[in-house]
């Protein structure tokens, strides 16, 4: 009698247990361009049904984008500051971390977070395909892929191999420029001021460079696949989308001229000025096929083709002042 109640109380334990709300913790940046990230990775994370935890340093403007949406959010925002007496606030491990916070390895949050190892599943550390060293022998239009070297006095570089030097489940993921609702930073502002204003638009030669542009759903759903496949600790994957990899720069002004209804005029400058330029001046794009194979991800479903309306309309409410007084000089200096 004692045993079946025994065996009946451990199955009901383990039935609970495994019924149980997978968690996800996501630290976010403070700003810069991707701080859009956390936001949708939460949405997407809270559509698989977890539950979702934010770790935001205190120190951002809650009136603007994204944390001004988070209330919208079905998750647990937890803010504070991000110094020198950071603590790990966290007693129970999480199932999942998503990291898009991580600079190098001795920052008080990073050394916090590596000590505290507080994914039981996988740790996802979002960094960036900028550590990416490219040789010069490299040959034009063929992306690079993870396997390609990478810049070891970078910070993100170094997090890199600190966390791969623990025992903590991880995955890396290395991102591109990203664009799409609630992204604070405009990269695309260069193109649609000078357009809009019928100016001439300097593209570094020969113009026809591929960029990664990746809309920030499509990155949240391939670091969310993460989840569902669970990767092999120590997996390596590029960001990015079939659809949007198939632009150059001269490409971009002319969607963004077909956005505006204007047509742009496409000026070519010499890739070794220094201008305002918001991509690299030589070709830098990434090969985004692995997450298709091994994590199922869909390639995307969005494009900026899709995401014009969207993009001009933010553009004109938001009237940035974009200074163009260097255009002479670098267009002057010729190719
Ligand atoms: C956050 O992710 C973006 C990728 O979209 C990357 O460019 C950025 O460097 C990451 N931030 C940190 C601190 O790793």
């Amino acid at each position: 009698m004692i045993r079946l109640a025994l065996t009946l109380i451990i199955a009901c334990v383990l039935y609970v247990d495994s019924l149980s709300v997978a968690r996800s913790l996501i630290v976010n940046g403070k700003g810069g361009g991707h701080v859009a990230i956390g936001y949708h990775l939460a949405k997407e994370l809270n559509s698989k049904g977890h539950e979702v935890t934010i770790l935001q340093n205190c120190d951002v403007d809650n009136n603007k984008v994204p944390f001004s949406s988070y209330s919208s959010l079905d998750a647990e925002i937890v803010t504070m500051p991000f110094d020198d007496d950071f603590e790990y606030p966290f007693k129970a491990q999480f199932d999942f971390v998503f990291d898009n916070n991580s600079k190098s390895p001795d920052g008080p949050v990073e050394s916090a977070l590596l000590a505290a190892k507080p994914a039981k599943q996988r740790y996802t550390f979002v960094g960036s395909a900028g550590i990416y060293e490219k040789p010069s022998s490299h040959p034009h239009n063929i992306p690079l892929d993870e396997s390609m070297p990478t810049n070891g006095e970078k910070g993100a570089a170094q997090f890199e191999a600190a966390l791969t030097s623990t025992d903590i489940p991880h995955i890396i993921f290395r991102c591109q420029y990203i664009y799409g609702p609630l992204c604070p930073k405009h990269y695309l502002d260069y193109y649609t001021y000078r357009i809009n204003n019928n100016l001439p638009v300097p593209i570094p030669a020969p113009g026809t460079q591929l960029v990664s542009l990746t809309d920030v759903r499509d990155v949240a759903e391939q670091l969310g696949k993460v989840v569902d496949a669970l990767p092999p600790s120590g997996s390596i994957f590029n960001t990015g989308t079939f659809n949007d990899l198939k632009h150059n720069y001269i490409d971009v002004a002319n969607l963004i001229g077909k956005g505006l209804g204007k047509t742009p005029e496409v000026k070519l400058y010499d890739p070794d000025v220094k201008t305002d330029f918001p991509f690299r001046a030589k070709e830098f794009f990434v090969k985004s096929g692995k997450s298709v194979k091994e994590l199922s991800f869909s390639g995307g479903s969005q494009t900026l083709e899709g995401f014009l309306g969207e993009l001009v309309s933010s553009f004109e409410s938001r009237s940035p002042n974009i200074d163009t007084s260097k255009d002479a000089g670098v267009l002057k200096a010729g190719v």
